[in-house]
């Protein structure tokens, strides 16, 4: 049954959502608040890097089933069902922030017709959709069944993963508001999982916080590796092979940053917390993160104990590879550190370094190619692992940099091709690589 949707926000979940929704034959208006967004998305181009999407909005523009407006009466009058795909960031106090999701849904009950439903796809805590219902009806006056969607997309392949997701979370307090979405869904023919309104808040935020642990706990893993002589990759290995573990989220590194995990672990935290419940898990999980974060600045301290002077590269901005985001990202801690010790720091990313640019603008350098970023360096960062940064020879680093001190948060190399290329390598829960030559 094809219908027609509306989304409220198009950012990279609702932007993902609404071409995908498209892409199996409904007719979808895209509607967000910046003017810019919508005006390159008008000419089919993304505001935000993800692979494959502009192709996808190309397409379903020109197939007359993907629109774009600032217009909130054109995108809510005539919708069967309207999707809220806006921000929550993290507030103060740690809680997720409700004020683009309450301003979405006064805007909707502005225009909504009366047998329209409304999808909450923002990750939004327990309780949220039925105070939206709320809202919605006293600034309508229509009583609108509002469903619980959580979205569990990845950035960097957020397409691939709306076709191809391990389940699609429909939580409804009305059946019938749930089967319509179960609807629209079909044609993705992917597991549904239907609860009540307030499980399927929940399930996102525990999914949320449960691969923060798993990643939390292999990096205090690393730690022990390092202190113990052991070697982290080995040992996660070793443990994710065992099926009931499983192999995925155990890479240890410089801990989770991106727009989701560190607030959403906070949010869940702020929850439990409203609920007087003390979740000890959740609170070391987030600790525990917050140190990992500043491990590749102290690991440099082995290379030099003061950082005044020195000129240091960092290597990966987004807090993963194949997105534009620098929400959170690592690397923002670890650059503001070594501004604060006096380095000069020069950078690169493939995609994220204009997101960078409007926040140090000419406080750092921005390097023309990741090995350009290398040259006259007396220590370098890889905190990204973008395939060009992880495929940079190790022969570069020798050769390019001052000094070849390198610390690597990814583990992109492995001892053996550390050791034999003569340079001083630490890396993250394995043993550190001195170079004769330069130590
Ligand atoms: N980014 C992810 O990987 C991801 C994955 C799963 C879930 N989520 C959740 O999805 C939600 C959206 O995240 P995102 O990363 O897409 O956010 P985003 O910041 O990229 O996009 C949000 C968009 O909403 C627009 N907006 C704000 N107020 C609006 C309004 N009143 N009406 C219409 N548009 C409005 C903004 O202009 C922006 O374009 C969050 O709750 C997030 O936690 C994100």
């Amino acid at each position: 049954m094809k219908m027609k949707l509306a989304i409220a926000g198009t950012g990279y979940v609702g932007l993902v959502t609404g071409v995908c929704l498209a892409e199996v034959g409904h007719t979808v208006i895209c509607y967000d608040i910046q003017e810019e967004k919508i005006s390159l998305l008008s000419e089919g181009k993304s505001p935000i890097y993800e692979p494959g999407v502009e192709d996808i909005i190309k397409k379903n523009m020109e197939e007359s089933r993907l629109f774009f407006t600032t217009d909130p009466g054109e995108a809510y009058k005539e919708a069967d069902c309207i999707f809220i795909a806006v921000g929550t960031p993290e507030s103060e106090d740690g809680s997720a922030n409700m004020q683009f999701v309450e301003e979405a849904a006064m805007t909707i009950a502005s225009h909504i017709k009366p047998d329209s439903t409304v999808v909450i796809k923002s990750t939004v805590p327990v309780g949220v959709n039925e105070r939206i219902e709320d809202l919605i009806f006293e600034h309508s006056g229509h009583r609108i069944s509002v469903v619980s969607n959580p979205e569990f997309l990845r950035e960097g392949s957020a397409i691939h993963d709306s076709f191809n997701g391990d389940r699609i979370v429909i939580g409804a307090n009305d059946q019938l508001a749930g089967d319509l979405v179960e609807k629209i869904y079909q044609p993705f023919n992917i597991p549904v999982v239907r609860t009540d309104v307030r499980s399927a808040e929940m399930i996102k935020y525990a999914s949320n916080a449960f691969l923060a642990t798993k990643i939390s706990f292999i990096n205090e893993v690393a730690n022990l590796c390092e202190a113990t002589g052991a070697n982290v990759a080995d040992v996660a290995k070793g443990m994710g092979m065992d099926k009931r573990i499983g192999e995925q989220f155990l890479r240890a590194g410089i801990g989770f940053g991106g727009s989701c995990f560190p607030k959403d672990t906070k949010a869940l935290q702020k929850l439990a917390g409203d609920y007087h419940y003390d979740f000890k898990i959740l609170s070391a999980v987030i600790d525990v993160n917050s140190r990992q974060k500043l491990k590749l600045f102290e690991k440099a301290r082995e290379f030099y104990p003061e950082m005044t002077g020195k000129k240091a590269a960092i290597l990966g901005l987004s807090f993963k590879p194949n997105t534009d985001d620098i929400r959170e990202a690592p690397s923002i801690e670890l650059l503001n550190e070594l501004l604060l010790a006096g380095a000069e720091v020069e950078v690169y990313d493939p995609i994220a370094m204009k997101n960078v640019e409007t926040i140090y603008g000419n406080k750092i350098n921005y390097a023309s190619s990741a090995e350009a970023c290398l040259q006259d360096k007396d220590v370098a960062f890889i905190v990204t692992e973008w395939e060009e940064i992880k495929s940079i020879p190790l022969e570069s680093y020798r050769t390019k940099m001052t000094v070849p001190n390198i610390v690597d948060g990814r583990n992109c190399y492995s001892l053996e091709e550390a050791a034999a290329s003569g340079i001083n390598y630490l890396s993250i829960g394995r043993q550190m690589i001195k170079s004769s030559q330069h130590c």
